[in-house]
């Protein structure tokens, strides 16, 4: 059988830089690995890339907050992340960083391209913008109370309460995340991809097999609905790549993230002898295949194509795009102790379980994957320990013994044997099309049918009485020979249990002799190959899971602390008022006031109403205390008012005074208070 070798090019969504992974990023990185082992088991030359997505805000705050620069930050993320991967046994043929001279190189190409063809528009924007920290916000960034249910606390894009969607300038009382300051709106100039442009180019590529089915429809509607302008720029401070001739103004974190998977690739070629052209070139023969979740459908199927094609580089053959991870049924959550990070996991368990594992429930749809923990351990044991190896360990022993390890030359058990031939191509095209689910299963009833076989001809009970050794042999010997083929076809989802097993069988494992029968082949002596996954270690694990998300959780409200004290001090810090003499203070009438009422105040957010008595003389009083006290509960208390403040007339009536009260604002604002015993007139010095 000739089969033409393929070129493939392979990549998974590059990971943020501002964290570690979860078990949510392996999930994919696991799914792209066995896929690209898978053909290179084929005989294929398929190469792996991904970089860390190393620019943006998030990233830019977060290394502000721990002290270092962006550069330091992204350079430790890396580190952890490589390891990681590593350890999961994802190979990589290289692991990059979109904060790379590559990267640098291809952003400003392309953007060049798509601005020499018309397809880079510019328009000034209107955005909030927080004076405090000099930054334009993101809708994320600004909170505040929904327009809608009015509950405390929300997003500017929509509440997590009643589900409202809305934009942040429909918020009450928006203030921005980082300071707590209420946002402008100040504008700036801003670049556009012209996606509309690209609107009969996407309609072809988006239905010419490149895609799922379900993901083609998705398109579909949004192409539909109309495609809208990108905006690709941001404004300084900004951590990523300056626009050539825009000083001040960034690519989005989206615009060069993508080419982060040519600039990775740029960069194996330029330690190896791959060539770029042939890969990316416009009419490049190779494939080229993403990785995705379905969360970020719009950026590989609608923009990327599209820019590649603006700039006259080959599109993706294939975007495929997979569900979300849950843990026992549900969204990983920190709070619920579900959230899983890689290095939690390999700490207690080894990687191979956990890759098994999702082979064995990975289809090509965009389901979401349940990672359900009574089941795994059970499924692991019960396939890779109880079925799997137990073929190899019961039939070892009777080759080697007697038999110098040599395999006997044909199947004991044409029938049973055929069926493995047969299964071969079956398994290779449900991996091919990502069907790992379905392979698994195929692979697994065979095993089935291994041990239900051994189990029928008892070689140990034969092997007791003598003239039966010709007869053990054929029989192990075919036990052996199903082994390999298993292994083989497993290789790509447990490649260190692949390689133990190359060791033993005396050969290298190769899609293409999977079922050549291996007659008078040496086999050398077996070493347990895999051990089961004790209940035990599961349980630590989400232990360990549950006191990282506490310690984070603490850790952040630490911070949090820390930020309002830092406010505090710079409030300390606030310059004193210019000196003034004895009498000057003297003028102002201070007095202990009974606050006898309390109103809020129609049509004003932070005013309240307040009925004064300073010994048988009331006074009204508008205090803009309401976002700090429930009015009802001032009612009793006494405070300080400046008793000789002339009235001021305002919007909602006259002020007749001024009550006195400390605080950054917010719900921190305290009135002052006197001690017990003051009482309501009495002048206070
Ligand atoms: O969603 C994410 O985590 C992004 N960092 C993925 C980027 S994929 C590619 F376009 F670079
Ligand atoms: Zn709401």
């Amino acid at each position: 059988m000739t089969q033409t070798t393929r070129d493939i090019l392979v990549t998974s969504a590059l990971p943020y830089a501002n964290g570690p992974l979860h078990l949510g990023h392996m999930l994919e990185a696991i799914q792209t690995d066995i896929w690209t082992r898978f053909q290179n088991l084929r005989g294929h030359n398929a190469y792996y890339v991904c970089a860390d997505d190393a620019h943006g805000t998030a990233i830019m705050l977060r290394a502000e907050q721990e002290g270092i620069t962006a550069e330091q930050q992204i350079d430790r993320i890396k580190a952890l992340h490589v390891a990681d991967y590593d350890d999961f046994l994802v190979k990589f043929d290289n692991f990059h960083s979109t904060h790379s001279d590559e990267n640098k190189a291809f952003s400003e190409e392309i953007y060049k391209r798509l601005r020499s063809n018309g397809h880079i528009a510019e328009r000034t924007i209107t955005q909030a913008f927080d004076e405090e920290k000099g930054l334009f916000l993101a809708d994320r960034f600004i909170k505040g109370t929904c327009p809608k249910c009015k509950s405390e606390d929300q997003y500017g894009d929509n509440c997590e309460v009643c589900g409202a969607t809305y934009s942040p300038t429909d918020l009450i009382n928006p203030v921005s995340a980082y300071t707590g300051s209420t946002p402008v709106e100040k504008e700036s100039v801003h670049y556009f991809f012209d996606l509309p442009q690209f609107d009969e180019f996407l309609k072809d590529w988006t239905r010419s097999g490149t895609l799922q089915d379900e993901v083609a429809n998705k398109l579909n509607e949004w192409l539909e609905a109309g495609l809208q302008q990108w905006d690709i720029s941001r404004d300084a401070p900004y951590f990523g790549f300056e626009i050539p001739d825009a000083p001040g103004k960034y690519f989005y974190v989206w615009l060069d993230a993508p080419i982060g998977y040519m600039a990775s690739f740029k960069n194996l070629c330029d330690k190896s002898d791959l060539e770029f052209d042939q890969f990316w070139g416009k009419d490049s023969s190779a494939e080229l295949y993403h990785f995705i979740g379905k969360d970020i459908i719009n950026f590989h199927a609608l923009f990327w194509p599209s820019m590649l094609h603006s700039a006259e580089y080959r599109t993706p053959s294939g975007v495929f795009a997979h569900g979300f991870l849950t843990v026992n049924g549900k969204k990983m959550s920190k709070s619920r102790g579900t959230f899983i990070n890689a290095r939690t996991y390999l700490d207690f368990l080894k990687p191979e379980y956990l890759r098994y594992y999702f082979a064995a429930k990975l289809t090509n749809s965009v389901d979401d994957i349940d990672l359900n923990l009574e089941d795994f351990v059970q499924r692991v044991n019960s396939d890779l320990v109880g079925k799997l190896v137990n073929i190899a360990s019961r039939c070892a022993k009777f080759v080697t013994k007697g038999n110098d390890g040599i395999l006997a030359d044909s199947p004991e058990n044409a029938e049973l044997w055929q069926q493995y031939v047969d299964a071969n191509d079956v398994i290779a095209n449900h991996f091919e099309s990502r069907e790992f689910s379905k392979a698994i299963r195929e692979i697994m009833a065979l095993a089935d049918k291994a041990n239900e076989y051994i189990a029928a001809k008892e070689p140990w009970k034969l092997a007791k009485e003598e003239g039966n050794e010709a007869l053990v042999q054929a029989i192990c010997s075919q036990g052996i020979n199903m082994f390999h083929a298993l292994i083989t076809w497993l290789a790509p989802v447990i490649p260190s249990t692949a390689e133990a097993s190359e060791a033993f069988l005396g050969k290298s494992l190769k899609w293409a002799d999977a079922t050549e029968y291996l007659g008078g082949h040496k086999i050398n002596k077996f070493k347990p190959l895999l051990t089961r996954v004790e209940g035990e270690q599961v349980q630590k694990m989400i232990e360990q899971g549950q006191k990282e998300a506490e310690a984070m959780q603490k850790a952040a409200a630490e911070a949090a602390a820390k930020k309002q004290s830092a406010n505090q001090t710079e409030l300390l810090k606030e310059p004193l008022a210019e000196e003034i003499q004895f009498d000057d203070f003297a003028k102002v009438d201070l007095r202990v006031a009974l606050i006898v009422d309390a109103q809020p105040v129609k049509g004003a957010d932070k005013l309240l109403a307040l009925t004064l008595d300073i010994g048988g003389e009331t006074r009204n009083v508008f205090s803009g205390i309401k976002s700090a006290y429930n009015a009802e509960d001032l009612i009793g208390k006494h405070t300080v008012m400046v008793a000789n403040l002339a009235p001021r007339k305002m919007r909602f009536g006259v002020s007749e005074g001024m009550v006195l009260a400390a605080g950054p604002g917010g719900d921190e604002i305290y009135i002052l208070e006197p001690h017990d015993g003051a009482k309501p007139g009495q002048r206070v010095m």
